[in-house]
């Protein structure tokens, strides 16, 4: 999966709303790994996807017939619109997206993988280890989180997704050091599977797999 056939994907999913929020999913594998998140996911698993954004990795997932379902949430109201506009045209009764924000009660159950892709820079630093901790409560045993975060060094690559997050969301990000999320998240029971860094123009993402102890998958 390239990143043009996944920008490909997202077009075809995402044929209504407000166009600068639309070319925002079209454009976003172009600078984001999704190839390598989706890799991560697991056949016919079911994914909550936290601060989910316009439902794009849910929508690419469901595309590539990778999972039997999903969960999407975020704080943002627009964001949820357009998600929930592209799961009714595409994909009705698989997916479902909820106005929510990390600090509410989350959605019930718990899940084969959840993700939180680029979701924890945002979150004030006092609430990260929390976000962690609830999200890895929201994994079944044997199940993965998924954490998918921009890197803290070297500095100018740190740099320019700050300033990327001042132009576009307007906001000084917080973004955790890889060490930080691996204490949090085993403190939560969860094991490092595997971690590995892409650098995608200036941006450097760092995307960690973590396993819930428990039951064999
Ligand atoms: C960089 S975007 C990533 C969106 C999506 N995960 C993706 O990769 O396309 C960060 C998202 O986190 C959401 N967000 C920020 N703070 C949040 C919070 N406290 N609770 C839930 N979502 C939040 C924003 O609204 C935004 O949609």
């Amino acid at each position: 999966m390239t990143a043009a056939a996944l920008a490909a994907t997202a077009r075809r999913l995402f044929t209504d709303g407000p166009p600068a929020w639309r070319l925002l999913q079209i454009y976003r594998p172009y600078i984001c790994p999704f190839d390598v998140i989706i890799d991560a996911v697991p056949q016919g698993a079911r994914v909550l996807d936290i601060g989910c954004g316009g439902g794009l990795l849910l929508g690419l997932l469901a595309a590539a017939g990778r999972i039997g379902g999903g969960i999407g949430f975020d704080t943002s109201v627009p964001a949820v619109e357009l998600a929930r506009g592209m799961a009714g045209r595409s994909f009705p009764g698989r997916l479902d997206f909820e106005a929510l924000a990390v600090q509410d009660s989350w959605p019930e159950g718990t899940f084969d993988v959840v993700t939180a892709i680029d979701v924890l820079h945002h979150v004030p630093p006092s609430a990260q280890a929390g976000v962690v901790a609830q999200a890895a409560a929201k994994v079944r045993p044997g199940g993965l989180l998924l954490v998918k975060d921009m890197v803290t060094r070297p500095w100018w690559r740190a740099a320019a997704n700050h300033l990327h997050d001042l132009v576009l969301a307007r906001q000084w990000i917080h973004t955790p050091e890889g060490g930080d999320i691996v204490a949090w998240a085993g403190a939560a029971g969860l094991v490092l599977e595997r971690e590995r860094i892409d650098n995608v123009l200036w941006y450097g993402h760092r995307l960690q797999v973590f396993r819930k102890g428990g039951v064999a998958c």
